[in-house]
């Protein structure tokens, strides 16, 4: 599709990790799921959609590190379940699903006292993974490019691109390219409407972090979502049927279908000049159950 466009497109294919733990979810998880077993604690608990890839990560992920996992699910179970809460469920998660306004009221205090009377001692982690722990772990993905980001360039502009939903994986790739001093762009392309406020978001979490001589810039992309969080179109499903024929490469409308027709979109318009390096996360999210 790129053909008549000089630009050198690479694919991180974070979705071929592990069988169940993958995508950018590994690395939210990994340093979470190390300190609570540090800490002692023996259950994780988190929040999620019926169709959440993080609730489904975490509840391999907890199985195989021999932990117990509560996932609160907004609204009620379907029935029958939909294979991400079945998966869960035969991972051994206990789904306790809430009303729609109950969830919204998940990060209060008084919300979480409760849960904790409900269910004793657990470690929390937020919803889709992201807190400062996720962001950590997420600059770690910047060092599986390490040696190709040093050997680019060439003047060339080098980009970084990933889907953004909290923004957290960005901020992440953001501050490991900061700290590994990298002269790079880093792009998200934000799967939600009206989504702007991720960049004061993803500037929250980069804080003052500093690595002498970085040049890195960081954008979000906000034309990209199809009429929002899991919306699609016609447009969208076509683009996503022929980028699989092609490329052989499972992708979803939810994230990775709305990244790679930005970033096409992008390139055919020149906001992406020609002669760029380009690297896209493929950060997982296609069921394979
Ligand atoms: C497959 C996939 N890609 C990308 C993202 C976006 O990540 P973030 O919420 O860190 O922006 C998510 C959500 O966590 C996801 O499940």
């Amino acid at each position: 599709m790129l053909n008549q466009y000089d630009i050198q497109l690479d694919i991180l294919r974070l979705d071929n990790i592990h069988q169940q733990v993958n995508g950018n979810k590994w690395f939210k998880l990994k340093q979470n799921l190390a300190v609570a077993s540090n800490g002692d604690y023996d259950c994780l608990l988190s929040f999620g959609g019926a169709y959440s890839n993080h609730i489904r990560a975490l509840a391999a992920a907890s199985a195989l590190a021999g932990l117990r996992s509560i996932g609160v699910i907004r609204g009620e179970l379907p029935s029958p379940l939909n294979p991400v809460l079945q998966f869960a469920l035969d991972q051994g998660m206990l789904l306790h699903p809430i009303s729609r306004s109950s969830y919204r009221q998940k990060q209060t205090g008084e919300f979480i006292t409760g849960l904790h009377r409900q269910f004793g001692e657990f470690y929390l982690i937020p919803e889709g993974g992201s807190n400062e722990l996720g962001v950590q772990g997420c600059e770690e993905i910047i060092d599986l490019l390490l040696p190709e980001l040093r050997a680019a360039g060439n003047g060339k502009p080098v980009y970084i691109a990933t889907a953004c939903g909290t923004g957290a994986t960005l901020a992440g790739l953001i501050r490991g390219a900061i700290k590994r001093q990298l002269d790079v762009r880093l792009l998200g392309i934000a799967v939600l409407k009206g989504a702007g406020f991720l960049r004061e978001e993803v500037a929250s979490w980069l804080g003052n972090v500093e690595g002498d001589g970085a040049k890195v810039r960081w954008n979000i992309e906000l034309d990209y979502h199809f009429g929002g969080y899991a919306r699609s179109t016609r447009e969208l499903q076509q683009f996503i049927e022929s980028f699989v024929l092609s490329s052989g490469i499972p992708i979803e409308p939810v994230y990775t279908g709305k990244l790679f027709f930005g970033l096409y979109d992008l390139i055919q318009k020149g906001t992406i000049p020609s002669g760029s390096r380009v690297v896209v996360l493929h950060t997982g999210g296609v069921l394979d159950i």
